[in-house]
């Protein structure tokens, strides 16, 4: 086997050092994309080194570094087993309070013996296995055992339902599921084996369950089907060679929701993705030797792969797990992890923060917090005052904050501020990272140049982009790339006089509440299966701690005889049940009629807007809605709110 060493810039160190370095830094990743990314790679091992760097037709059509092998567990574990055997690779944080450390030569052993008994079970290169678990160290082991041996892995959250999970499977083709018997999640025990059970009944597709014994809770085990994974794991050796991949093949698919339709699974390479995630990972963070990376994000996330997982283990740094949600069952959970593990980075979500805050300065002071040296956000926009709480409060007025701007499609940091290159500006997510070509449009999908606001879009590829959506490339092309050249995030963005990005929000219907990515027509669909509801929408709105809720409008069927409060309640039900807890909505308002065009189409920003507190659109404005009188009787449905709103 010959191994191509990692080269003098991949030990460099990735502190970007002042505002002229990034310049420079970022000037030669745009200008000379193939020295750029040649070097960055270098920080991987491979089997064979790739022969391009990038090909890209223009119009969705990409490769990254074609003809280059390389295994991601090989660079995620095995060089670090080696080198530095006895250094933490993970460290799981339960929900109560207990750690669980395996260093990399633990974790190597670990995920050989879960490869093996993959193969064991039949999964063969490219195959897709569904991960359906907390997130443990167990779980991140299962991830790299796929990687190890060419299989794709499809991490699906706890929190989302059987039916979300039996679609999952369907969509991917899975015939083997890894799960736990359950899984602790703020104060309640969910119930995973039986959700695998009941995703499965029926589907003739999936042979084989492994079952992690993680909360000693007695499931029901199908026989022939069904097996424990711990026995498995007694049966298999430690050593498993690993499958040198083409560049090109598929790590993952993780699924996301779009303003259309169900879940799409977003396909991530092997060469393309880990490189991004190294890359982006060492500088986001300004990392050192022996630091210990804290991200409070579920490995069922796209920021869980990337961030909890892949980019630390493949730099080599000791990341922690969190189980469970990072406030519960005590808010002062996260501080009290902090101090425990001596987190260096922490990288978490608004949601949490706000969380956070919310507990009060009783329970932040608990903890001491003084091992952190810099503070990461993502998910949502991280509001100025909210930013100052983190700056001063959490992070004791001495951390640099990183905003991050990024998506499941991206595969990690697009826009960012980086620590010791940009001055600190509340409210903005910064500046491109390396090899990122931001662009705004207008309404036509022209470009607007200089300061202004319009649609977010990506010029070009980057290595992390995912390169298509799983079965279904032309629907893939049709969302991300209508314009030549041009990736289309769905974000809308401002754009400042030296080139700082804000992001204003979603310019399609997607709601991100909580950090959490759902679909308005994956709620609608579910809402619309109760026999008592007529038509559905749903929006998110905003909350006064500058969160999100999601809000629900319902055109009750005129034979339904169900009372409001019942059916408001059945409904809430329905969504936590078909989706998870996650789709909880926060309002759910009952109206005769919704805002639609002329055509039927849905104009669901016409509802945020009178959520958000805006004012009655003019005749003018309503000339799109077929019947305008419906805009009237909603702002007398939600008034009570607005005056709330005004009052606050
Ligand atoms: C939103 C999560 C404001 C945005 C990594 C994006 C943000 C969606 C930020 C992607 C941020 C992410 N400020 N909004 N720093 N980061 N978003 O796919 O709307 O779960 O399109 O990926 O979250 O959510 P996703």
């Amino acid at each position: 086997m010959s191994l191509v060493p990692p080269s003098a810039a991949a030990r460099a160190r990735s502190r970007v050092q002042s505002p002229q370095e990034y310049e420079t830094l970022l000037a030669r990743s745009l200008d000379d994309p193939d020295g750029f990314w040649r070097d960055q790679a270098s920080a991987l091992t491979w089997f064979h080194a790739p022969a391009n760097i990038v090909e890209d037709d223009g119009h969705g059509e990409v490769t990254w570094f074609s003809g280059g092998r390389l295994n991601a567990s090989v660079n995620a574990v095995d060089r670090h087993a080696r080198t530095h055997p006895d250094r933490a690779a993970i460290i799981g944080a339960a929900p109560d309070g207990t750690l669980t450390t395996w260093t990399f030569a633990e974790l190597k052993a670990r995920v050989g013996r879960i490869a093996n008994a993959l193969v064991h079970r039949g999964v063969r290169r490219g195959d897709r296995v569904v991960v359906y678990m907390p997130t443990t160290p167990q779980a991140a082991a299962v991830m790299l055992a796929c990687s190890r041996i060419g299989a794709v892995h499809v991490v699906v959250n706890p929190a989302y339902s059987a039916e979300t999970l039996r679609e999952r499977i369907e969509d991917v083709g899975a015939e083997l599921i890894v799960t736990a018997d359950a899984a602790p999640w703020d104060r309640q025990v969910l119930p995973l084996k039986r959700r695998v059970d009941q995703a499965v009944a029926g589907l003739s597709q999936v042979r084989c369950v492994l079952v992690d014994r993680h909360q000693a809770v007695p499931v029901s085990m199908t026989a022939g089907r069904d097996h424990w994974l711990q026995t498995e794991l007694q049966r298999h050796r430690v050593a498993c060679p690993a499958v040198w991949q083409p560049a090109e093949a598929p790590l993952f698919i993780m699924h996301t929701s779009g303003s259309t339709g169900a879940a799409r699974g977003m396909v991530h390479t092997t060469a393309g993705y880990l490189v991004w995630a190294c890359t982006t990972f060492r500088y986001l963070f300004d990392l050192r030797p022996g630091d210990v990376h804290l991200c409070t994000a579920d490995l069922g996330w796209i920021t869980g792969h990337t961030y909890a997982l892949y980019g630390p283990l493949t730099a080599g740094i000791t990341t922690v797990l969190v189980e469970g949600h990072p406030g519960r069952p005590d808010r002062g959970r996260l501080g009290a992890l902090i101090d425990a593990v001596q987190a260096t980075t922490l990288y978490t979500a608004p949601a949490v923060l706000r969380c956070m805050r919310a507990a009060g300065d009783a329970v932040l002071a608990r903890s001491l917090r003084t091992s952190l040296r810099v503070l990461g956000s993502v998910g949502e926009r991280l509001e100025p005052d909210l930013w100052q709480w983190l700056h001063q409060e959490v992070g004791g007025g001495r951390c640099p904050i990183v905003d991050t701007w990024w998506q499941t499609e991206t595969g990690g940091a697009m826009l960012a501020n980086l620590p010791g290159a940009l001055p600190a500006r509340p409210g903005y997510v910064g500046r491109p990272m390396f090899g990122v070509r931001p662009v705004l449009l207008d309404r036509d999908g022209r470009r607007i140049e200089g300061e202004g606001s319009g649609v977010l879009a990506i010029a070009g590829t980057w290595p992390g982009q995912a390169r298509t959506l799983y079965g279904d490339h032309a629907a893939y092309l049709a969302t991300y790339h209508p314009h030549p050249g041009l990736f289309v995030t769905g974000d809308g963005a401002h754009r400042d006089a030296e080139g700082y990005f804000a992001i204003t929000g979603r310019v399609d219907d997607v709601l991100t509440v909580g950090g959490h990515r759902l679909g308005p027509a994956e709620l609608e669909d579910t809402l619309c299966a109760h026999d008592a509801v007529l038509e559905a929408a749903v929006v998110a709105t905003a909350l006064p701690d500058g969160g999100e809720q999601i809000t629900v409008f319902i055109v009750p069927a005129p034979w339904a005889t169900t009372p409001a409060d019942d059916l408001r309640a059945a409904l809430v039900e329905q969504l936590r049940l078909a989706i998870g807890p996650i789709a909880t909505p926060g309002r759910v308002w009952f109206v005769s009629g919704l805002p639609r065009t002329r055509t039927g189409k849905l104009l669901r920003r016409v509802l945020r807007h009178l959520c958000d507190g805006g004012t009655r659109p003019s005749d003018d404005d309503l000339a799109d809605i077929a019947d305008p009188s419906v805009v009237d009787e909603i702002l007398e449905v939600i008034q009570p709110d607005r005056l709330r709103q005004r009052a606050d």
